[in-house]
Formats: structure tokens, sequence, C-alpha cells
């Protein structure tokens, strides 16, 4: 998706909390390396926090801490993001005492954003607000609240009769009469550094769950005059707990996604099934997308490219007006402008089709390049395979480009013309406009203009069929 910029004065710092268990989601994968979209979680909060114009983003991971560093590192760059380390996971509050000494030169009136690695919906305009808010806010902080549609362990924003925000209660902590009250926290903050670091020192356990809470920092800034809350609507700041929460993050997850691109001009026919992973892009003018189509990975269509039924792209790149047909399937290939694919073609990695160029039913090609204009209509396997522009291929037609041992390329050189149920036993090469007859094995180089033929001369044999029934008629117990 195109991420918008905000511009804050100063760019804020930012911490991702990540180094709960996850224990809910009863997984060997990090929660937060479970994909949303085709993107990590955590991928989607440092992405919405860089498009809010964060500087320094330091992730607090702790469980699987390498795993979670490796993936951000592939992501973004090595070092893109800072990780800070907890070992012991001792509550939010700790969470964050543990990145202090990674911004240990920042200075006090430095805006800090502090947002979770499971929540991947929040969207950039609502740190932007955030970061805001706490330079306007005379405490310095900011968080974000939530009315949640249904009962949720959510701490209660407590406020006293003037409305000032006093305090947080944990929903554990929290009485009857607390929990009845509707403002969440929604768990995202922005506060001043100075303040981050003196009240950090001050936070105490004592509490139903004997963790230091980042969220006794609002009585902190209530001695302020009340750190400002800002309301946000729940679907965006839900949380992924378990893989029902996981789920409907998905689902809303590909709403937007495909709302952004109907509004860019792609049409969906069944925005309900068509699946764009996150990263995918740009999708061009007058894109038309059937039910079932799944863009995966870091695809990216040119203008009028229509994509039918079931298809699934993966890493592909597509030519302007290129048409793929029903239930195609390809992956890290490169297709030129009005290349026709489908119905039921196998693109592999490596594929390079061409202008003009035409893969029917059933052609499956691999590091395989096809030059403007070349054809395989039908049923044909073409691996590490170089086919020149305007080559006819038949029906049936295989590369043999493994000897059990090593893969060997084979070469059909420009206009050249493959005849049906041949094999091109590699290496070889078939040189320009030559012809290899239908059923043919080519085993060696055919050159220029040439017939190769390697078919047994045939054989008719007169009334040998009719004799051959007559003959075989008393072994047939049924008579016919
Ligand atoms: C927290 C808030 C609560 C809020 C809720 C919203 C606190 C004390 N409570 O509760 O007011 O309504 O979020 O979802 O902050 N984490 C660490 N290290 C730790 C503990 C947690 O990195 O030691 C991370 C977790 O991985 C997670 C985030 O911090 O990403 C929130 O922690 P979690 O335990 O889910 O807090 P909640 O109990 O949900
Ligand atoms: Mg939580």
């Amino acid at each position: 998706m195109i991420p918008s910029r905000h511009m804050s004065r100063r760019a804020p710092l930012v911490f991702i909390m990540a180094a709960g268990l996850g224990t809910r989601m009863k997984s060997d994968l990090p929660k937060v390396l479970h994909r949303v979209a085709g993107r990590p979680m955590i991928h989607w909060v440092v992405t919405a926090a860089r498009a809010a114009g964060a500087g320094r983003v330091v992730a607090i991971l702790g469980h699987k801490a390498d795993d979670v560093k490796a993936a951000l590192d592939a992501s973004f760059g090595a070092g893109a993001v800072d990780v800070a380390l907890q070992t012991e996971q001792r509550g939010t509050g700790h969470a964050v005492q543990c990145a202090l000494p990674a911004v240990a030169e920042e200075a006090d009136d430095q805006v800090v954003v502090i947002l979770t690695g499971d929540a991947p919906l929040l969207a950039s305009e609502r740190i932007a607000e955030l970061v805001t808010a706490c330079e306007a806010s005379p405490a310095g902080m900011a968080l974000l609240s939530t009315v949640p549609p249904r009962p949720m362990p959510y701490g209660r924003l407590v406020r006293d009769a003037g409305g000032k925000l006093e305090r947080i209660v944990e929903h554990s902590d929290a009485t009857e009469a607390q929990r009845r009250l509707p403002d969440t926290n929604a768990g995202f903050y922005a506060i001043k550094l100075g303040h981050l670091r003196k009240d950090l020192q001050a936070l105490r356990a004592d509490n139903a769950k004997g963790e230091l809470y980042l969220t006794d920092l609002v009585a902190h800034a209530a001695a302020r005059g009340g750190a400002t809350a800002i309301d946000a609507p729940f679907s965006e700041v839900a949380g992924i707990n378990d893989r029902v929460d996981l789920a409907a993050v998905e689902t809303a997850a590909r709403r937007r996604i495909n709302e952004a691109w109907m509004r860019a001009g792609v049409t969906m026919v069944d925005p309900a099934t068509t699946y764009i992973d996150a990263d995918v892009g740009p999708l061009g003018k007058d894109v038309w997308l059937a039910a079932n189509v799944c863009l995966r990975g870091r695809t990216a269509l040119g203008d009028g490219v229509r994509i039918d039924l079931g298809s699934v792209l993966t890493d592909v790149q597509v030519g302007e007006h290129v048409h793929i047909k029903p239930h195609s399937v390809l992956t890290e290939t490169q297709l030129g402008q009005r290349v026709e694919v489908g119905p039921f073609t196998h693109c592999r990695p490596g594929s390079r089709i061409d202008e003009g160029a035409r893969l029917g039913n059933f052609v499956e090609t691999k590091q395989t390049h096809l030059m403007a204009g070349a054809k395989a209509n039908h049923l044909a396997y073409l691996g590490d395979a170089s086919i020149g522009a305007k080559a006819n291929i038949g029906a049936g037609t295989i590369t043999c480009n493994y000897d059990g041992f090593r893969k060997h390329r084979t070469t059909i050189e420009a206009g050249a013309f493959i005849g049906s149920d041949s094999q091109l036993v590699a290496p070889v090469t078939v040189g320009r406009d030559a012809f290899v007859a239908a059923g043919t094995t080519v085993t060696k180089d055919v050159p220029r203009g040439a017939l190769a033929l390697t078919r047994v001369k045939q054989v008719n044999v007169d009334e040998w069929a009719d004799r051959f029934r007559e003959s075989n008629a008393v072994h047939k117990k049924d008579g016919h």
C-alpha cells in the first residue's frame, strides 16, 4: 500500500513492545511473526510507525528474540530496527525500562511513541495524532482509548468529576463498578522521554499480577494536569491474542487493502474472495480481478491486466494488458505486455515470458525464457530453456533437462517449429527456423532451417486388422 507521510516537528522515537510469550497462539512461531495479509504482524507496526514519520524504532524483544530480529533485518535491512532485550517478562512497564538504555543519548523533551507488536491494524494517522496530542499536552502524555463492542479484560480509564484522566485500573485489579466504565486503554501511548525516565523509576509491582504496569504512568501524568486520551475505533486497535483474533484481523486487513486498490482503479468481481498481500503493488489502472484470485509477495500488475478465476501469483511482475485465464499458478515470473497465459498454466521460478507470447493449458515452465510472440499452447514442459521469438512449441513437447544428476539447457532459436510430442534431450540447440517433426526425440543440435526427424518409417499392412479380429473371434465369450 502507498503510505501517507505525516511530518512532526521532530521525528518521534518509537518503542514496540513484543517480548511476550504469546502463549494463547499455541505456536512454535513467535506471535509477532505470524502473518497478516502475508506480512508478519510486527512489520505492520514498524511500517505504520515509519509512515507516521518515526525516527528510530526500537523493538523490545524477549521470547525467541533472535528469530524476530532476523525477520526484522530481512525486511527492513540489517539494524534498521534497533532491538532492546527484555529477558524476563515482568510487565509492560519493565519492558519499556529495558528500552531506555537504547535512547540514553536522546533529550528529555523528545516524544516517545509506545506501541505493541501484536496490533497490526493501527493506522499511521493515529500515531501522528498521538504525537501531536502529546506535544500539546501540559502533562506530556497522550494515549489511545477505545470502547470495545464486547467485554474485554482491558484496563479502564478512571476520570475525576471534572473529566480529567486520573489513572488506569487494570482489569484484574478493577472493582465491579470500575469494570463497567466504558472507556478502555487500547495500549498505545506517546510520552515525553523525560517523564518516562523519571516515572518508570517509581513503578511498583504492588498489583494483582505482580508486574510493573506501564499504565501506572497515567497517574503520574494526572499530577501534571492529566494525560490526553484519544478515542480510536476498536477495529483498528484490536490486538491479537489467539488464532481466532488472527483470522478476524486478517479479514479486516484484507478488506482495507482491497478497498484501497478499488479506490485506485482496480475492479474486483468479489472483494470478499480476493486475496491481496500487503506488499503487493503497484496495481495498474483498469486491472480486473475475478473471484478467488490470490496476489502474494511482491507481485505487481500493469494497466489493463485481467486475471480470471482462481489464479495464484506469487512474486510476479505482469506487464500491461496481460490476460491470465482461470486456475493458473505463477511464481517468481515476469510477463511482458499482452502475454496470454492459461487456463491451467504453471509458471515456476525463473520464467520470463516476453511481449505477446502465449502459454496455454497444462503448460509448465521453469527457468525458461520465452521470447516475443513465441507460443506453447498445450501440454508441455519447458524447463531450463531459451525459446526464440515466434517459435512454435507443439502439444506434448518436453525439454528433458535432467539426467538424474545435473540440469542442462535447451535452446530453441527464433522461428523454429517443434512438432507435437517431441522430446528435446538437453543440452541441445534447435537452430533458427528449423523444423522438428512430430514425435521426434532430438538428441543432437538441429542446424538452422533443417528438419529433424527420428520417427521409424511407417508401414501399412493391408487388411491386417480385419484378419486379426476374425482369427480372435472364437476367444470372445460375448460374441462382440
Ligand atoms: C495491556 C494494558 C491494558 C490494555 C491492554 C490493551 C498494561 C499493564 N496493561 O494489558 O491496560 O487495556 O494492554 O491490549 O500495560 N509485553 C512485553 N513484556 C512484558 C509484558 C508485555 O514486551 O513483560 C508486551 C506483550 O508482548 C504485548 C504488550 O506488551 O505486545 C502488552 O502486553 P499484555 O500482557 O498483552 O498486556 P495486557 O494484559 O493485554
Ligand atoms: Mg494483551
